[in-house]
């Protein structure tokens, strides 16, 4: 199947709805990622940021609605066809979800021995990403011997180690200091800017997110250089969940001057 990226969006939510016993948390979500664009979302704990993520890698299905994400409505893949479709789907969980009891190595090449990818090959793509992340040195340690940072530079390398031309990152910079959390800002720019990766981000540091709008990745200079002040920069836009619903939806000047006092907790 083609998927056309300048006709259809990357990622579409029509009418999304899931629940468990306690009730429906996801109340019909509507959203759309176009091709290279990172939305940001921001909501409350327990707003159904990190459901949303995992609706979009089709690791959950909706009770109602539909998820399409590149042309195939993927909550109504068969299991199979699942498999093959998250390939293209990098995921930054929220607690970096590492296997503790695996090396570096093992849990940035997990994906690459499941689908049985030849050895030589594993070596060098997982060296690759490790350098990507600038941690090739750590690539014998266990997870518990690498500080909050590096674990979450591990689990972006073991994200993109299939190339996938989506990532969804689940509050990459949560729990980190200012430095570290600028250097995983920095790779997410990265993948961004250098990649072309079409992203949806959680967070509750809208800060962070601010970020993503000012600074760009300049390849040719190997740096973060901020946006022209006229110039276009890449698509960055904000969707504000409230108790399981979109609230807000728009780019940076819209939330920066929304009046609703629920958004504007995000803002100080
Ligand atoms: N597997 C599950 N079974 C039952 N309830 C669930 C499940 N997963 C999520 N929930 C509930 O759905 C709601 C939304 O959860 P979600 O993890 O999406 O919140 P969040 O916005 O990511 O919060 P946080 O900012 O704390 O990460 C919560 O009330 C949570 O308890
Ligand atoms: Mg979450």
């Amino acid at each position: 199947m083609s998927f056309d990226a300048t006709r259809e969006p990357v990622i579409s939510f029509e009418g999304v709805r899931i629940g468990f016993d306690e009730g429906e948390i996801l109340h019909g979500v509507n959203l759309r990622v176009a091709s290279r664009e990172t939305k940001i979302l921001v909501g409350e704990t327990g707003s159904g940021k990190t459901l949303l993520l995992k609706l979009a890698a089709g690791l959950l299905r909706p009770d109602a609605g539909r998820v399409r994400v590149l042309g195939q409505e993927i909550s109504a893949l068969p299991e199979k066809e699942l498999l093959d479709f998250r390939r293209q789907v990098g995921f930054v969980f929220q607690e970096g979800a590492l296997f503790d009891s695996m090396s570096v190595e093992e849990n940035v090449a997990y994906r690459l021995r499941e689908e049985a990818v030849d050895e030589a090959e594993i070596e060098q793509r997982v060296r690759e990403a490790l350098r990507f992340v600038e941690l090739e040195e750590a690539i014998d340690k266990l997870p518990g011997e690498l500080s909050g940072g590096m674990r979450r530079r591990v689990s972006i390398a073991r994200a993109l180690i299939t190339a996938p031309p989506i990532v969804l990152y689940d509050s990459p910079t949560a729990g980190l200091d200012p430095v570290t959390a600028q250097t995983i800002i920095t790779l997410i720019l990265r993948l961004r800017d250098a990649h072309g990766v079409t992203a949806l981000l959680a967070t509750h540091r809208l800060q962070d997110a601010f970020a993503m709008v000012h600074y760009r990745f300049d390849a040719e200079g190997g740096r973060v250089v901020p946006v022209a002040q006229n110039g276009a920069g890449p698509a960055t836009n904000f969707v504000v969940l409230r108790e399981g619903a979109i609230c807000f939806e728009g780019d940076f000047r819209a939330i920066s001057e929304s009046a609703d006092s629920y958004v504007q907790k995000f803002l100080v």
